[in-house]
């Protein structure tokens, strides 16, 4: 266990622990590629760099942005990134993740308008055309991590062992907890296709059917153990996205492009080891038979052959755009976003954090490589601070990944982007440095709505604010300890 892992000064430092490792990750020291065009449903984006969608749990309790969701959007939109994920909202209300996610209606619709308007005004004030520029949507439902309670697709024992049913009482998911039935899904099919049908309306470029992160559509991936059409065989699971995705292209034909952000690899729930502090697996059996994109013989590896079959299936269904991720925030977290620091909620990483890089970008590279016309957006790349842009200058060249999505570095970075066109590199003392105050303010409640706005304490002022008063709130709640 290492409290600090990234201590390079030099692209050579990194290199050497690359090597030393034997990961496969390369770097380019000239930069050329990152600021290639890319074609993504016959429209071009400016330059190949990316952010990916990153919620800052600050709507309103209705679901609308408020003040500091416009302030981020903002942000991004002044960046420099020539393609913007927006961040996960909820296509209904159950399905939200916290109290202050956003969620898409009819109520809401003009304030998303405002938002996406918001961004792109930026974009036009600071790099003069939106010609060459796309805004999505990520449209979700929280599933098991849905805050009212808990929305299960099937019982799966390690991760049951580790969700709540009613965190405030400690009680957690035992087998007799309901699972999701089928009328509820059908019923979502359609509160997903009048979302899409919302953000078209309102002028998003694309709309992602969010099937990531170990969420409602992602755990449907893999619920071989669910009964009836919504689970078992392959055809079965992907019922849910496939009828959405049809329903949606029935109804909007082009008017909107198809994206998805899917985990090609869910992994297995980790704990952290009393003594050392650091991640380990859950006890598990041989064959597991649960979750995604998983050697059934090791489920700590990754076996992609149905993960492949899953993406042929979705280009079928009419998805343009693929986003790659890795794993669940809530129980492997070093699989998603490598770190040094814990989250409060997380454990020491396992690995070293490179070795998680490298994992992102084989996996990316496979279906990259598998699907050569399909514009893949690749995560994990914000651990690498400055040198983040010299691994995407390579990765890109190599062919392994279309996009290069950075999370955690645009929110300690808005504008890496156009720091990084005008000077050649980014500043180190703006970019990430991967110590998880983001996902700690996610998961601070202690305040009167039950949830702190998510930001970047150590490099945004606003945030460092928030941050001190969330810590001040849990001490009062602890009696002053
Ligand atoms: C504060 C925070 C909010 C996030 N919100 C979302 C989200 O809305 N949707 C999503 O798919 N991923 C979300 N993520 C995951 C990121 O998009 C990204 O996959 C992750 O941070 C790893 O990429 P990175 O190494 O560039 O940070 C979030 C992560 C953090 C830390």
């Amino acid at each position: 266990m290492k409290e600090k892992y990234f201590t390079y000064k030099t692209l050579d430092d990194v290199r050497k622990d690359v090597n030393e490792l034997g990961v496969d990750i390369t770097f380019e020291e000239k930069l050329e590629a990152v600021r290639r065009q890319v074609t993504i449903a016959g429209r071009k984006i400016g330059n190949s760099l990316a952010i990916h969608p990153m919620e800052g749990c600050d709507g309103t309790l209705d679901g609308r942005p408020d003040e500091l969701t416009y302030r981020r959007w903002e942000r991004f939109g002044g960046g420099g990134a020539k393609l913007i994920w927006g961040e996960a909202t909820a296509v209904v209300h159950e399905g939200r993740a916290n109290p202050c996610q956003l969620f898409l209606s009819e109520e809401n619709l003009s304030d998303f308008e405002k938002l996406l308007n918001g961004a792109r005004r930026k974009h036009k004030e600071v790099n003069g055309t939106t010609d060459d520029l796309m805004i999505g949507l990520q449209l979700t439902h929280s599933g098991r991590y849905s805050y009212p309670r808990p929305i299960i697709a099937y019982h799966h024992p390690q991760v049951d062992a580790v969700t709540y049913a009613d965190k405030a009482k400690g009680l957690k998911v035992t087998p007799d907890y309901p699972t999701v039935t089928d009328s509820y899904l059908e019923e979502l099919e359609d509160s997903f296709v009048d979302a899409a049908k919302m953000a078209a309306k309102i002028g998003f470029d694309f709309i992602d059917i969010k099937q990531c992160h170990t969420y409602l559509l992602n755990e449907l991936l893999g619920a071989r153990t669910r009964p009836g059409k919504y689970g078992g065989s392959f055809e079965n699971r992907t019922r849910l996205v496939r009828n959405i995705l049809g329903k949606i292209k029935d109804e909007l034909g082009n008017r909107i492009i198809l994206a998805s952000r899917i985990n090609a690899f869910d992994g297995v729930p980790f704990y952290e080891e009393p003594e050392t502090k650091a991640g380990r697996p859950l006890p598990y059996e041989i064959p597991y038979e649960y979750s995604f994109g998983i050697k059934k013989d090791n489920p700590l590896d990754y076996d992609l052959t149905e993960v492949m079959e899953f993406v042929r299936m979705m280009i079928g269904s009419g998805v343009q755009l693929l986003n790659v991720s890795l794993g669940s925030p809530y129980y492997n977290m070093h699989l998603g976003r490598p770190f040094d620091r814990p989250p409060v909620d997380g454990y020491y990483s396992p690995e070293h954090p490179l070795i998680g890089v490298a994992r992102h970008f084989k996996v990316t590279e496979e279906i990259q490589k598998a699907f050569p016309e399909l514009p893949v957006m690749g995560t994990g790349y914000s651990w690498l601070q400055k040198y983040l842009v010299n691994a995407a200058e390579s990765n890109i060249r190599r062919g392994r990944v279309s996009i290069v999505g950075v999370g955690r570095n645009a929110i300690a970075y808005p504008n890496y982007v156009n720091d990084l066109f005008a000077t050649g590199e980014l500043e180190s003392k703006k970019v990430c440095y991967g110590v998880s105050y983001c996902t700690n303010l996610m998961r601070s409640k202690h305040n009167e709505l039950g949830q702190y706005p998510a930001g970047c304490a150590p490099r945004d002022p606003v945030y460092g604010e928030i941050y001190k008063e969330s810590l001040r709130a849990a001490k009062k709640k602890d009696g002053g300890k």
